[in-house]
């Protein structure tokens, strides 16, 4: 196994020098004495003579001969100067429809641009207002408000963490709105996701599935994107399918729509010189493809690992009821990704981060509050009960996950949960 040294951030840059010490390299384990000595006050959480392993909250792991066969890749490409719409970006194109099983598949810029192309392709502009779920990465909020439309922020389910269906009903009575974005966290989606695509249909609500975070994941047996109307996803390097920079892609049924899709993120063009539509452009390098289609091949190995781990965490956590936190996993009728860890802490989430850090490991608190709380959000238009994503948001403890981590890694978080009990 090769152990990657790219590090990245979950929803932002690349780990800047600054940030670099959080998220260490694998292999590098401290003997705990002089660190202890350095960092712990009297709460000292381990016995002295234990090993600190540094695990990193995530580390972009790949297999033996990857680089290489991307380097190949890269070389020829090179020297072919193909470097926009060459072959890669093809091969991509049915590769991925081949695994996602959707009808077509347009690859753009990146994840954000790919939710605003979906909008623009579906008129989706000024004094149109769309649903989003309190709880998601800031980039579904912003692409509604580049498209010019409102966004009406709906709370989630305490169940499954994604938009509520019986408030999304509630919000489209009252805000009539053109489309929603439903976003499809960790890996997961709604377990009424069928109830969400139904009424939309229904109503010619325009349903836009943000699943940055979701190639692979399967719905009722079925892949994720297969019966999407519209689907958009990010490729950035932390995602599960993730390129070496910025990429993202659309997945949809309607093949209209689809040209749309490849018309607005190339200039608006109908010919070369000839622009039917202000568009600007999105599109993925050749590089990107390259990579993405090296990456792809592995993408069910990958998964498959990352679920194990997610298993062994789930498994320990569950059989270990005085532990700080409480695993979760996805309603039953979503396999996901594998993508986070995710946990609620029992008291403070900061507290345990800040013991487990002490040890050598670094979580996350993804997503750490409300797309309306942001102080970008201005005048946000919210519709909640209990506003279950203020509540969680506060209390999610992400443990590191990624692909191929070893069985002594994982007992390591484990052993480290256990001494961060009392
Ligand atoms: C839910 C969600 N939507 C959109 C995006 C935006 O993707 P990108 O960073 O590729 O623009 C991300 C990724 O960070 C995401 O997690």
């Amino acid at each position: 196994m090769r152990f990657s040294k790219l590090m990245f951030a979950f929803d932002g840059n690349p780990v800047s020098n600054k940030n670099e010490a959080k998220f260490h390299s694998i292999s590098t384990n401290l003997v705990i004495f002089s660190y202890l000595n350095n960092r712990c006050t009297k709460s000292h959480l381990m016995n002295t003579q234990t090993t600190v392993k540094k695990i990193p909250f995530i580390s972009l792991r790949t297999e033996p001969g990857f680089d290489e066969a991307v380097e190949a890749r890269w070389q020829k490409a090179l020297h072919n100067s193909q470097f926009i719409a060459g072959p890669a970006t093809k091969e991509l194109e049915s590769k991925i429809l081949d695994y996602t099983q959707a009808n077509n598949f347009i690859p753009c810029a990146n994840g954000t641009d790919a939710i605003q192309l979906a909008l623009r392709a579906v008129g989706i502009g000024q004094g149109d207002s769309v649903l989003l779920p309190d709880f998601t990465f800031w980039a579904t909020y912003e692409a509604i408000i580049n498209v010019g439309a409102t966004p009406i922020m709906v709370d989630v389910s305490s169940q499954d963490y994604q938009m509520d269906f019986d408030l999304f009903l509630e919000a489209v009575q009252k805000f009539k709105p053109k489309a929603a974005i439903l976003v499809h966290l960790y890996g997961w989606c709604s377990s009424r996701l069928n109830e969400f695509r139904a009424y939309c249909s229904k109503e010619k609500i325009f349903l836009i599935e943000d699943g940055a975070q979701s190639i692979g994941s399967l719905f009722e047996g079925e892949r994720i994107f297969q019966s999407a109307f519209l689907a958009t996803t990010s490729f950035y390097p932390a995602k599960v399918l993730g390129a070496a920079g910025d990429a993202g892609g659309i997945f949809c049924q309607d093949k209209a729509i689809a040209e749309k899709c490849v018309q607005l993120g190339n200039h608006g063009r109908s010919s070369h010189y000839g622009h039917e539509y202000v568009g600007w452009n999105s599109r993925m390098d050749e590089l990107q493809a390259h990579f993405l289609c090296e990456s792809l091949e592995k993408l069910p190995e990958r998964i498959k690992s990352r679920r194990e781990s997610e298993k062994k965490y789930f498994d320990f956590i569950s059989k270990n009821p005085n532990l700080p936190l409480e695993a979760k996993l996805e309603p039953s009728n979503i396999q996901g990704n594998g993508y986070l860890q995710v946990s609620i802490a029992k008291s403070s989430y900061k507290d345990l981060s800040a013991k487990l850090n002490l040890l050598g490991i670094t979580t996350g608190n993804v997503y750490p509050s409300p797309m309306s709380a942001q102080k970008g959000a201005i005048n946000p238009i919210l519709v909640s009960k209990d506003h279950v994503t203020q509540q969680i948001s506060k209390k999610v403890i992400n443990l590191p996950l990624f692909p191929y981590m070893t069985d002594s890694e994982i007992d390591y978080v484990c052993d480290c949960l256990v001494n961060s009990s009392s």
